[in-house]
C-alpha cells in the first residue's frame, strides 16, 4: 500500500452513491468521523461507518466528478472549527469554509466549487494583540492571556486551550500578529509549548467548563409576547415550530437583530439562498442600538442553503454550536439561531436513506432524538474554564433557538415532537394566526416556557412599581394575562352559541381586555421603527396600563356602568398607540396616559352618578 505524503495511508475509492462513497485501504488505521480528502478534486468528506474491508464516508461537495480508484487520505482529525479572531461580521458554510471570501475571489456567488480550499479565517491579516499576563505568571487552562478588539463592539479573548497549563515562559509584547504567529509559550513539568491565537475544536464535542450553573437572567428578546409570556433564559433552549410561511424566520432575525445577547451565531440550514444573502444586507445597515455600530460586528452566520451540498448542511448546526461555546468561554451571552432545524433533520434522513439504514418514525433515523438532544444539551448557563483577570470567576452563556418546520403544520410529527422533549420553552406558531395577520403568531395557548421561576428575581430587581398596582409584579402580570386569555377562549366558544350580548357584564369586559391584550400588545410588527423592539420598562408600563384599565373598569361594574361604558374611553385609543408612536424610552407618555385614565374615569363616576344610582337602588 502507498503512503502519502503526510505519512497517511492512501485508499481508493471502490464505489459512489450519491453523496456517500466507499474507500478501500483505509480501514485498519483511520478513526471514525475523520475527515478524508480525496486528493486531485481536493474534496473532503467524513468517515461515518468502518467494516473490516472497507470504510463509507460522506462527502461535504458534489460526487459528480469522481471515479472508482480516486485516490483518498486519511486527515487523521474530526470536522473541527477553527477558533480565533476574524469570526464575527464573517460568513461560513457547514464546514467552516469562508463563503464571502470564496464570493468575492471566485464565481461571485454563494455556489461553492468544487475542491476550493481556502483557510476559514485569514492567515495574513494582522490583530492587534494586547498582553494581560506577564512571563512567570501560572496559567491555568482557559486562562485570559491577553485580548484582541476583534470588532468595535466584541473584544476576543484569547484563552489558553483546554488543558493548557504551566509556566508562561514567554509571551509577545503588545503588538500586530497574525493568527499563526508565536504569541506565547507554555512550560510545564513535562514540555515547552508554543501557542498561537488559532484554537481548533472538533465540532462533535463539548467544550469543557468548570460548572452548569441554573439560569437567572432572562434573553430580553424585544418581543413582548416572549417576554412576558413565555420568557427565554440565558443559557436556555426554545423551539419554534410553524408552517409554512408562520413567521419562523422573521422571529429569528429579530432576535439576532435585537436581542441581548453579546455575540450571535446565525444558522441558516437549507434555507432559500437569497433569504441568507437578504440577512448578510440587514445585518451590515442594521445599527446596534446600543453603540451605533453595524449589527455584523457581533454575529457570525453560518449558511447551508437549499443549494448547497446536504452532508455540510449535517455538520452546520454543530459548528455553530462549537463557534458560540467559544465565545461562551469568553465570558459572553451567546445565542445560537437555526433555521430550521428540518431541513437539518431531512439531511440526516437523507444519507441515512442512503446508508440504507433500518428508518424509524416517517424515515427519520432512529438515532433523530440523540443527535437532537446533543445540540440542545450544549446550551447552558456555565463558569468557564479558567479565572478572569477582575472577578475570580467568568461566566458566559449559551442560547439555543431552533425553529422546526413541520409539514403541514402538524405538531406530532417526528422533529417537532422530538425536539419538544428536550427543549424547556415552546413558541407555537399558528397559521390561523399568521393568517389573520396576528404577528408574531405565537399561539398564546399552546405555548409555554420553563423558566419564569428562574428569572422573576431578575425581573423584580428591575420592576418599577406602580401605587395602583402595587402587587404587580412582572410575574403576577404574566400570570392574570395568562388567565385573561384562556377565560376568553372559553368564553369565546360560549358566545358563538348565546351571543356576547347575553354574557353578563364581568364576562363581556375579560372579552373586551382580551381582545385588547390580543391587538394592542401581543400584536408586534417586526417592520415597524418603533414597534421591532420593546425594552422592558414599556413592555411593563404597557401592560399594567391595561391591567389598571380592567382593574377599574371591574369597579366601575360594580358601581352599576356598563361594558359600553369603559370601551368608550379615549384612554382606549392612548392604549393602541403605545406601541408604534410612543418612542421607545419614552415612559413619560405612558405615565401621562395613566393619569388621564385615571381622570377620566373619575369624571365618569360623577357625570354617570344616575346610573350608579339606578344600580344600588
Ligand atoms: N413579526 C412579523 N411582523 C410582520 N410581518 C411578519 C412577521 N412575521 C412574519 N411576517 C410576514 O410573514 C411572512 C413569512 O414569514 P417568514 O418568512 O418568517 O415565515 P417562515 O415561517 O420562516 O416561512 P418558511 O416556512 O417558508 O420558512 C413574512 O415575509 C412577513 O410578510
Ligand atoms: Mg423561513
Amino acid at each position: 500500500m502507498n503512503n502519502s505524503e503526510n505519512g497517511s495511508k492512501i485508499g481508493f475509492i471502490s464505489a459512489i452513491n450519491g453523496s456517500l462513497i466507499k474507500i478501500e485501504g483505509l480501514e485498519n488505521d483511520i478513526q471514525i468521523h475523520n475527515m478524508i480528502e480525496i486528493i486531485e478534486h481536493g474534496i473532503h468528506g467524513e468517515v461515518i461507518q468502518i467494516y473490516k474491508d472497507h470504510v463509507i464516508a460522506q462527502c461535504f461537495e458534489n460526487t459528480e466528478l469522481l471515479k472508482l480508484k480516486d485516490k483518498v487520505i486519511d486527515l487523521k482529525e474530526p470536522i473541527s472549527m477553527e477558533l480565533a479572531p476574524g469570526l464575527l461580521s464573517n460568513i461560513f458554510d457547514g464546514i467552516q469554509r469562508p463563503l464571502e471570501k470564496i464570493h468575492s475571489n471566485f464565481n461571485n456567488s454563494y455556489f461553492l466549487e468544487r475542491g476550493i480550499k481556502i483557510a476559514p479565517l485569514s492567515r495574513d491579516k494582522k490583530w492587534h494583540f494586547v498582553p494581560i499576563k506577564e512571563k512567570g505568571d501560572i496559567i491555568e487552562e482557559g486562562d485570559i492571556v491577553g485580548t484582541v478588539q476583534e470588532t468595535p463592539l466584541i473584544k476576543h479573548m484569547i484563552m489558553a486551550p483546554p488543558g493548557a497549563s504551566g509556566n508562561l515562559s514567554f509571551i509577545v509584547a503588545e503588538g500586530d500578529f497574525t493568527i499563526i504567529d508565536e504569541i506565547y509559550r507554555i512550560k510545564s513539568s513535562r514540555e515547552e509549548k508554543t501557542y498561537n491565537m488559532l484554537q481548533k475544536w472538533p465540532i462533535n464535542t463539548n467544550r469543557p467548563y468548570k460548572k452548569r450553573i441554573r439560569p437567572r437572567e432572562p434573553l430580553i428578546t424585544g418581543l413582548r409576547v416572549i417576554d412576558l409570556l413565555f420568557p427565554l433564559a440565558k443559557g436556555g433552549t426554545v423551539a419554534v415550530p410553524g408552517g409554512f410561511g408562520t413567521g419562523k424566520t422573521v422571529i429569528q432575525q429579530s432576535l439576532a437583530k435585537w436581542s441581548d445577547a453579546d455575540v450571535i451565531i446565525y444558522c441558516g440550514v437549507g434555507e432559500r439562498g437569497n433569504e441568507i444573502a437578504d440577512v448578510l444586507t440587514q445585518f451590515k445597515e442594521i445599527t446596534d442600538p446600543k453603540s451605533g455600530r453595524p449589527l455584523l460586528e457581533r454575529i457570525v452566520i453560518i449558511a447551508n442553503t437549499s443549494n448547497m451540498p446536504v452532508s455540510a448542511r449535517e455538520a452546520s448546526i454543530f459548528s455553530g454550536v462549537t463557534i458560540g461555546e467559544y465565545y461562551r468561554d469568553m465570558g459572553y451571552d451567546v445565542a445560537v439561531l437555526a433555521d430550521s432545524t428540518s431541513r437539518w433533520a431531512e439531511s440526516l434522513r437523507e444519507i441515512s436513506g442512503l446508508l440504507e439504514e433500518m428508518p424509524a418514525e416517517e424515515g427519520y433515523p432512529a438515532y433523530l432524538p440523540s443527535k437532537l438532544s446533543r445540540f440542545y444539551e450544549r446550551a447552558g448557563l456555565v463558569t468557564t474554564l479558567g479565572k478572569s483577570s477582575l472577578k475570580n470567576e467568568r461566566m458566559g452563556s449559551l442560547t439555543i433557538i431552533g425553529s422546526v418546520s413541520p409539514p403541514s403544520g402538524d405538531f406530532s410529527e417526528p422533529v417537532t415532537a422530538t425536539t419538544k422533549r428536550f427543549v424547556q420553552a415552546f413558541w407555537a406558531l399558528d397559521a390561523a394566526l399568521a393568517y389573520s395577520k396576528h404577528y408574531p403568531a405565537i399561539n398564546w395557548l399552546s405555548s409555554y416556557s420553563n423558566y419564569p421561576d428562574y428569572i422573576s428575581d431578575w425581573w423584580n430587581e428591575k420592576d418599577y412599581k406602580w401605587e395602583e398596582l402595587s402587587d404587580m409584579d412582572w410575574n403576577n402580570c404574566r400570570i392574570l394575562v395568562n388567565e385573561i386569555l384562556s377565560i376568553e377562549n372559553e368564553l369565546k366558544n360560549i358566545t358563538q352559541l348565546i351571543g356576547k350580548e347575553n354574557l353578563p357584564e364581568e364576562q363581556q369586559l375579560i372579552l373586551f381586555i382580551g381582545g385588547l391584550i390580543r391587538n394592542s400588545f401581543l400584536i408586534q410588527s417586526a417592520f415597524d421603527n418603533i414597534d421591532c423592539f420593546t425594552p422592558i420598562f414599556k413592555l411593563l408600563f404597557h401592560i399594567k396600563l391595561i391591567i389598571l384599565l380592567y382593574y377599574e373598569g371591574k369597579e366601575l361594574l360594580k358601581l352599576g356602568f356598563l361594558v359600553e361604558d369603559i370601551t368608550r374611553l379615549n384612554t382606549i385609543n392612548d392604549i393602541f398607540k403605545i406601541s408604534k408612536s410612543i418612542p421607545n424610552e419614552e415612559y413619560e407618555s405612558i405615565l401621562k396616559f395613566k393619569k388621564k385614565m385615571l381622570e377620566e374615569i373619575k369624571s365618569l363616576k360623577m357625570m354617570f352618578g344616575d346610573r350608579r344610582e339606578r344600580f344600588i337602588y
